[in-house]
């Protein structure tokens, strides 16, 4: 199977744009077709709209996007493409037909895609040359956040092809999930159907709405979720005993009716019922107003868990190391020359982090030196091993100085020089500037601590990460010291 640079993506509605977005994001061109009227300028908003969720989400900066572009001719994105991602609508005929004029026109090595919800690629294939190069690769919406991808082949997939695909992937941020047997619907759309069975029925039988249903979802079940799905969740449900007791405390309530599983039947009252709800619940918001806020959450449960190393928090920190590294992020070397001051982070005001008056807000200053001190962290060597071996470094003191505005979109430059260094602490001050202008906007002085984690106490630094810090100390050792240095804010005369 050939190296992917250019992604193909047949189908540009909700999922195509999602992959778009987030193969783009990590440098990969892309070529798109979509027969449907208006469907290139809808997914560029929806990329558009993706971009500030991504970036969000993540400190580690992305590289160059890659390029894109659109076409109507299938034949083109198949016979330009170095994997093809599929999204067209779950339809069997249709899939089979278009897989097939994709693969008619694909080179062998050039590894077919679905984006199906639960067709059978064994069925999809069986239309294909080269059968062997097509695999289900199942993702969640909205691609661009959310890391799971359920990856499975039919009859006549090979393993290198389902070895190629989960290492692109995974290569693209996301956390390839194995279905080792071929089954209809896979692991996730099997567990997401039972439950929207049993909310149809619901509705059907006018026992809920659609917002009772989705209140007991929110404020209950689907919060534990994103942490240990269902069966860890189940085993803290038996207390001390955890799963064993939990079967045989809920065991008898399997014989019960509690669940029907079985679709209800599809009428138009029920459809009725469940687009007056789900308007209702919507309350006016389009589906931009909702998805904008759905991301915003879904940052901000991803970045927790991702603070306490567990589920879809460690596939983000993955893909976090990974660009950081492939950025080349400076890092120094024994023997390196040290630059008086640093200049190892940039950055763009985010449209987050202004506040009512178009200006950066107060706390986003001291985000984006954050950032800037995780740049230093990397040019010394305090990266995820580095923490993961239980030292780390612990912000004790900071001074912020405000001096210009930052509006959105204007480009930010740091510099970083350090004031004093010795085994447990680093003094150390950042210069933020304008991109183009070059005018100082804000400065920041910091004491850091250096901590054994487990011990949850100070510890002295040693070894490589102890001699790059020394580096630094000994080139900035002779620099004049900041005028913002050890600033003290004071009404003369008032306190003493
Ligand atoms: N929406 C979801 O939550 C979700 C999640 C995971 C997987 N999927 C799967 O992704 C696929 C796409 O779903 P979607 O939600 O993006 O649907 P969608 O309706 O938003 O988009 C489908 C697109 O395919 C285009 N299309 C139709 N015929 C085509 C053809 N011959 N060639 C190229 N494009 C064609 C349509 O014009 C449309 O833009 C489906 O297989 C679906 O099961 C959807």
């Amino acid at each position: 199977m050939r190296d992917i640079k250019t992604v193909g993506i047949v189908g540009t509605g909700v999922i195509g744009a999602g992959w778009a977005a987030r193969f783009l994001a990590r440098g990969v061109d892309i070529i798109a077709t979509d027969p449907s009227p208006g469907a290139e300028a809808a997914m560029r908003e929806t990329i558009e709209l993706a971009f500030p969720a991504m970036q969000k989400l993540s400190l580690a900066p992305f590289g160059e996007r890659g390029t894109f572009s659109f076409t109507t001719s299938l034949e083109e994105v198949a016979m330009t493409a170095d994997f093809i991602q599929e999204n067209v609508p779950d339809n069997e005929a249709l899939k089979c037909k278009v897989m097939g004029q994709i693969a008619e026109h694909a080179p062998a090595d050039v590894i077919l895609a679905s984006s199906s919800s639960g067709l059978l690629p064994s069925v999809i294939q069986a239309a294909c040359r080269h059968p062997e190069r097509l695999l289900i690769g199942h993702p969640f919406n909205p691609v661009y956040l959310l890391p799971l991808v359920e990856v499975m082949g039919g009859d006549k997939t090979s393993e290198d092809a389902i070895a190629h695909a989960t290492a692109f992937y995974d290569s693209m941020g996301m956390q390839p999930l194995r279905v080792r047997s071929e089954i209809e619907g896979y692991i996730s759309d099997r567990l997401q159907e039972a439950l929207w069975r049993e909310a149809l029925h619901m509705v059907a039988e006018g026992v809920a709405t659609t917002g009772e249903i989705d209140d007991a979802v929110i404020y209950g079940p689907g919060l534990r979720w994103a942490i240990m799905g269902t069966c860890l969740t189940f085993h803290l449900a038996g207390g001390e005993q955890g799963m064993r007791h939990m079967l045989e405390h809920f065991g008898p309530a399997l014989e019960l009716p509690w669940t029907k599983l079985k679709a209800p039947e599809l009428t138009e009252e029920l459809i009725d019922r469940m687009v007056e709800g789900t308007q209702a619940q919507a309350d006016g918001r389009s589906i931009r107003d909702l998805e904008r806020l759905r991301n915003d959450c879904l940052v901000g449960i991803m970045q927790v868990l991702k603070q306490n190393q567990t589920s879809a928090g460690t596939t983000i920190a993955r893909d976090e190391a990974r660009r950081y590294t492939a950025r080349g992020h400076a890092r120094w070397q024994a023997g390196d020359a040290v630059a008086a001051p640093l200049k190892l982070y940039e950055c763009t005001v985010a449209p987050e982090w202004v506040d009512y008056n178009g200006h950066m807000s107060e706390s986003c200053f001291l985000q984006a030196f954050g950032d800037a001190s995780d740049a230093l962290f990397r040019y010394v060597g305090i990266d995820e091993d580095y923490r993961a071996a239980g030292h780390s470094l612990f912000t004790v003191e900071t001074h912020l100085n405000y001096l210009a505005e930052a509006r959105v979109g204007e480009p930010l430059t740091f510099t970083t020089q350090l004031l004093g260094l010795d085994a447990k602490r680093v003094h150390l001050f950042h210069s933020m500037h304008h991109g183009t202008t070059g005018d100082l906007l804000c400065t920041t002085e910091q004491m850091l601590l250096h901590v054994d984690t487990g011990a949850e106490r100070t510890a002295p630094m040693t070894g490589p990460v102890f001699d790059a810090l020394s580096a630094v100390w000994a080139a900035h050792a002779a620099l004049p010291a900041p005028e913002q240095k050890g600033r003290v804010m004071d009404v003369p005369g008032q306190v003493s």
